[in-house]
């Protein structure tokens, strides 16, 4: 059996200013502190806004709390209004990147193909880890199209992956969320059952690409609407492997929980 350390990331969407943000890892690294002694706590990673992750970086920089962007460009550089390379992200020690959000797919017009080139990209990039993000809308559930709308999803991903020549330890740093949109934000998440059910079904579909030592590495993640509350059932289930969470990440007191019940043996 893999052993896949537990990840807990927090996606701060668009909230908090620098000075919030620090503020943020001031507090969290003084109660992880006195928490975490000899307990083996999980990867946390705060995902905030550009303007917050140099500032987020300086304060975590002690605390074994990574930080990640939101989003990136796929080009190294070049005339690309607004947009970050992976370079100027890894100048700031930033360590991961979430990719593909639901909220890119539908706002910003993130296309399956800008992914999958994400995600090269940054698992090129040395110390970056990409969260690629995948999840289907209400009306894909209800009439029973979930499972093909996530291998959609994710197969030009996985095909890109496949085609770049990236290393197998490289790949394994992959990390996927499963996002079901309907549970984003809106209080109502998915049962764990179902979310394993999708899960297991991804993880199946990373074996048939990259085979079973690189499947049972990829960590993959459940997202939409995860609380101190509810975390640990998701915990229970084989595949899942840690949470993407929005709204509880941004109190350090509910971060905190979440990292309490996340907790190995
Ligand atoms: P909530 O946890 O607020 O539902 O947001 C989930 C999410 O979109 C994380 O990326």
């Amino acid at each position: 059996m893999a052993t896949r350390q537990r990840l807990i990331a927090g996606n701060w969407k668009m909230y908090k200013t620098r000075a919030e943000a620090v503020a943020f890892a001031k507090e969290l690294t003084s109660v992880a502190g006195t928490r975490k002694a000899g307990v083996n706590w999980p990867q946390a990673v705060i995902c905030a806004p550009f303007t917050a992750l140099y500032g987020l970086a300086e304060a975590f920089a002690a605390s074994g709390v990574s930080v990640g962007a939101q989003t990136m460009h796929q080009a190294p550089e070049g005339a690309y209004t607004g947009d970050v390379a992976v370079s100027m992200l890894r100048d700031l020690d930033v360590t991961f990147v979430i990719l593909g959000h639901s909220e890119r797919r539908l706002y910003c017009a993130e296309t399956d193909a800008a992914v999958a080139e994400k995600s090269v990209v940054a698992l090129k990039a040395a110390g970056l880890t990409p969260i690629v993000c995948v999840g289907e809308t209400l009306a894909d559930r209800e009439e029973g199209r979930t499972q093909s709308v996530i291998a959609g999803q994710l197969d030009p991903v996985f095909t890109a992956l496949g085609q770049s020549g990236i290393a197998a330890a490289s790949l394994s740093r992959l990390v996927i969320a499963y996002e079901p949109i309907w549970a984003i934000g809106t209080g109502r998440s998915s049962s764990a059952a179902d979310a394993q059910d999708v899960i297991g079904a991804i993880r199946t579909l990373t074996n048939k690409h990259f085979g079973r030592e690189i499947a049972q590495a990829v960590r993959i993640l459940y997202g939409g609407s995860v609380k101190p509350e509810n975390i640990a059932l998701y915990l229970g289930e084989s595949d899942i492997d840690g949470a993407l969470v929005g709204g509880a990440s941004l109190q350090v007191s509910s971060f905190v929980e979440l990292l309490e019940q996340s907790k190995g043996d």
